[in-house]
């Protein structure tokens, strides 16, 4: 039987995951496949370094070019993260004809096109589903088993960090810099975990699910990006008075069929139905809801971060890495077939919802007047306003929701309100997302 050898850079959460997981797994993934499967080289920074799970001390090396550089080495997995050094080792292992897995979203995000470039001229495969969503299969999903729909909205809960964050915020009342200690424990966050909590892991995860979906490459720089930073008990608590849980979405929504299709790629906290089933999607857990013209809506649910469902998916890909050795043909359906140039990402501006805003103002005569007549200036429907009761604070929360509008008109109006003397404090805006 064919033994195909794996080299590994990255042994830390995801790579000592995906080294005992095989250990565990090899021998059913080798009834399945017909195939043997050894992982015959890791290269880490340090050998001394904690590691989730042990590594042998024979099979570790601190020179990724004497892994990605061996003739014996088939198949090259990349699990050190970043997008400098990264990209050369993905790079030089596609150069010598080698399949390559990653589980770097950032790497794809910012130089896909090269690197899929550089698969298809030597020949081979760059694969990437734990890049996406952890365990979920959701790559392989859009790519291969919705293969005949148009892709009409993917929503999803795409940053297990974030949940967890404001899962706990929720349940626990706390506010999140004490738990986002606990999310780095756990192995979840990114090594800069202001890649999570600032939507940009988010972003890059969104930017592959669009790219991969609508046949374009996306440029990035037009996807609206916010984080969670600015979500605090206050809004948390309103969203649930008002039947909303607060997270953090990726949207790919098409708004518009025909020739020049345009995309809404947003990412960005949204209030949610508290009775949609995404709201319910709690913890590190992942959630992505995608709806096809033709099969209609799906949901595809687990965790989303952590070295043992990340292990999962990189076996997935493991899987089809040797295959294509095995078969001698690198042959799938393409990882990103340009065959929409004529989409364009939608202006953020042009994204019509219904928006939920916090004040803080002063609790005097007038100042709610001042406020709604802005919006009415702006034709903007107001749909509810509460002000709490209050003893003896100088401001006081003032929350308004509005009906359905353009992103553009609520931001100018947003700007006149901040500049109002009454209002003391920068707004907070969130979307309110419906699913329709
Ligand atoms: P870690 O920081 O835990 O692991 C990084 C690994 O890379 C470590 O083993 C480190 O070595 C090694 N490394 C760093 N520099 C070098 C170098 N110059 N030469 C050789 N090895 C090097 O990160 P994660 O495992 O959490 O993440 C890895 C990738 O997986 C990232 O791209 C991340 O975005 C992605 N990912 C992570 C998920 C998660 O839940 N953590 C989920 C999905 C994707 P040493 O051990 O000696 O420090
Ligand atoms: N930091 C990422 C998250 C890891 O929390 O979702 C999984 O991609």
């Amino acid at each position: 039987m064919e033994q195909i050898n794996i080299g590994m850079i990255g042994g830390g959460t995801v790579g000592s995951g995906v080294f005992r997981a095989l250990e565990k797994n090899s021998a059913l993934m080798t009834a399945r496949l017909g195939v043997k499967l050894r992982i015959a080289k890791v290269a880490v920074k340090a050998f001394d370094e904690p590691r989730p799970y042990k590594i042998p001390a024979s099979v570790m090396t601190t020179d990724w070019t004497s892994v990605v550089n061996d003739p014996d080495i088939h198949v090259v997995i990349e699990l050190m993260g970043g997008t400098g050094l990264a990209k050369t080792v993905v790079l030089a292992a596609l150069k010598l004809g080698k399949p390559v897995i990653t589980a770097n979203k950032a790497l794809i995000s910012e130089c896909g096109p090269e690197l899929f470039d550089a698969a298809a001229k030597n020949n081979t495969n760059l694969y990437y589903e734990a890049s996406v969503a952890g365990g979920i299969p959701i790559i392989k999903t859009v790519r291969e088993a919705l293969v005949g729909n148009r892709f009409v909205q993917i929503y999803g809960i795409v940053n297990g960090t974030c949940n967890y964050i404001l899962t706990r915020m929720k349940n626990e009342r706390a506010e999140f810099a004490a738990i986002l200690a606990d999310a780095q424990k756990l192995g979840y966050a990114e090594a800069e975990p202001s890649l999570d909590v600032d939507g940009y892991d988010a972003m890059h995860k969104t930017h592959i699910l669009a790219s991969l979906a609508h046949g374009f490459w996306v440029d990035k720089k037009k996807i609206l990006v916010e984080g969670i930073r600015s979500i605090s008990q206050t809004d948390i608590q309103f969203a649930e008075k008002l039947g909303y849980t607060i997270k953090l979405l990726g949207i790919v929504k098409a708004a518009a069929e025909g020739k020049n299709e345009k995309v809404q790629i947003s990412v960005y906290p949204a209030l949610i139905p508290q009775q949609h089933v995404l709201a319910n999607v709690n913890d590190v857990f992942n959630a992505v809801f995608v709806r096809g013209d033709i099969v209609g809506d799906t949901l595809y649910y687990g965790r989303g971060a952590g070295k043992d469902a990340t292990a999962s998916a990189v076996l997935s890909d493991i899987a089809d890495a040797a295959t294509d050795i095995v078969n001698k043909t690198p042959r799938r359906v393409p990882a990103f077939a340009a065959y929409a140039k004529r989409a364009t990402v939608m202006a953020a501006g042009d994204a019509v919802s219904q928006f939920y805003i916090r004040l803080g103002v002063l609790d005097k005569p007038g100042v709610l007047a001042r406020v709604t007549a802005i919006f009415r200036d702006n034709k903007i429907s107001i749909s509810s306003v509460v002000q709490p009761e209050t003893q003896a604070a100088s401001t006081v929360p003032l929350i308004i929701m509005t009906h359905s509008c353009k992103e553009a008109a609520l931001q100018k109006a947003l700007a006149k309100i901040a500049r109002l003397p009454e209002v003391k404090a920068k707004p907070v805006l969130l979307r309110v997302e419906h699913f329709e």
